[in-house]
């Protein structure tokens, strides 16, 4: 086990057309260790800006969670700690080893691709052996005519296979993450017998016989049915519990992100947002990107005024905050703020100054909860999602008076979208 920095990484890919010539070209990209006048680097006046500033660590052991849109960057940072992709700038380690120049055979990496990448000629049990047979131990490897007795031998029927002491324990590994993934009656089969979730299991069989340093895992549950993704999801975390190998797993799922990780890192466009826990990300985001992106149906935002000390006025309500917020909202007098409420902190009330009259324009009862698409009654452009309990009947047309739970709020800054009363603890900006 091992932990991963990521110091300063940089990753932008030559541009082809004039259009792609972006942000890049202002950037001063530091100087990758041991190397000198790299290909991309000296290229980067007209290339394409993936990746910026990425200042992290995973923990030795921990399980992180790398989320956001699709094309922020998730896949390539990942495929630049496996040594599939080149740095532009900065530096990877894994423990104490830099590992920009290594190989990808050499950096005690496994990883599970979305599309499981399986040999399909090959079945169960020698997909999984495969990546052993190529890196297994030094002091295991037999000598050259056992090993080609093995490989001779390997198709006859067992009795008649010669098995040397690479392949003995090659046999042991496979047989021990088969019965951790329970996929033993499985080991005879091509690739093509299997079902999504056997495949699954195989690619993720094979990454952890290698027993690496480091998981890396790339949205792997993405082709799964959802009720497979959820109990695969548990089977995941506790698997990596239980192995205690340090783990980044790339979703672009905000549920699988809150469920998975220790920690979760947020991405947009080639930045990191912000890195915390699951919960701390829900309770406290940073910026409007981070507070919108996780949960789900996503927070509201609506524009009011501050009026010291503690009122938020809108043309159809005013809202007195608790006094915590006295703080953290020196400097915002009478200033323009994006009031952020989420779905589930709205609830049904009365007619009053501090609730908003709303009217429904779609109601989806779940049964256990509903969720409403209402507008504000005089603000017709102003729609905003509502979570409520099930026990209620609800038509579309009628009229509502939704209470906001004050402790609940969020206050961002129109301009940046920066949140108010966060400040970035542990985060490099
Ligand atoms: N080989 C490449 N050449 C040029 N641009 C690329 C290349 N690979 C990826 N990109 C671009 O890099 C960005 C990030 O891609 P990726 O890391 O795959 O995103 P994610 O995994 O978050 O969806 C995208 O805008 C993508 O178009
Ligand atoms: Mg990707």
């Amino acid at each position: 086990m091992a932990k991963v920095v990521f110091e300063n990484v940089y990753k932008s890919y030559p541009g082809r057309r004039a259009e792609d010539v972006s942000v890049a070209s202002d950037i001063s990209i530091p100087k990758i260790e041991g190397k000198t006048n790299h290909p991309l680097q000296k290229s980067s006046n007209h290339s394409v800006s993936v990746l910026r500033n990425i200042n992290f660590t995973v923990e030795d052991g921990e399980f992180m969670v790398l989320v956001g849109p699709s094309g922020c960057g998730k896949s390539t940072l990942l495929r630049m700690l496996a040594g599939l992709e080149e740095l532009t700038g900065g530096n990877i380690y894994v423990g104490d080893r830099l590992v920009n120049s290594l190989p990808p055979k050499a950096r005690d990496i496994a990883m599970v691709f979305q599309n499981y990448a399986l040999y399909p000629h090959l079945n169960v049990y020698d997909n999984i052996a495969f990546g052993l047979r190529r890196t297994v131990n030094q002091s295991l490897k037999s000598p050259w005519l056992e090993n080609t007795l093995t490989g001779l031998t390997r198709s006859l029927p067992k009795a008649l296979r010669y098995l040397s002491a690479q392949e003995k324990e090659i046999t042991k590994r496979v047989k021990y993450v088969a019965n951790l993934l329970q996929i033993e009656s499985l080991l005879t089969r091509l690739p093509k017998e299997l079902s999504g979730g056997q495949k699954q299991r195989v690619a993720l069989g094979r990454a952890i016989a290698r027993n690496p340093q480091v998981f890396l895992m790339d949205e792997p549950l993405s082709n799964l049915d959802a009720k497979l993704r959820t109990s695969t999801r548990a089977q995941i975390v506790q698997l990596q519990r239980q192995l205690g190998t340090t783990t980044i797993y790339v979703t672009h799922d905000q549920i699988e992100a809150m469920t998975m990780g220790d920690r979760i890192a947020v991405m947009n466009e080639g930045k990191i947002q912000q890195i915390a826990p699951p919960l701390e990300i829900y309770h406290h985001p940073v910026n409007r990107f981070v507070a919108e992106f996780i949960g789900s149906p996503p927070m509201n935002f609506i524009s009011v005024t501050y009026v010291a000390p503690l009122t938020l006025i809108h043309p159809q309500f005013r809202l007195t905050l608790p006094e915590t917020w006295i703080k953290p909202l020196q400097g915002y007098k009478e200033k323009q703020l994006l009031l952020g409420i989420r779905p589930e902190h709205f609830s049904l009330s009365t007619s009053s100054e501090q609730n908003l009259a709303v009217v429904v324009d779609l109601v989806e009862a779940l049964g256990n909860e509903t969720y409403l698409s209402v507008h504000l009654a005089e603000e017709k452009n102003t729609t905003l999602q509502v979570k409520i309990s099930g026990d209620k009947a609800i038509a579309i047309g009628e009229s509502l008076h939704l209470a906001i739970d004050p402790h609940k709020i969020h206050l961002f800054l129109e301009d940046t979208g920066e949140s108010v009363g966060i400040t970035r603890v542990g985060f490099n900006k």
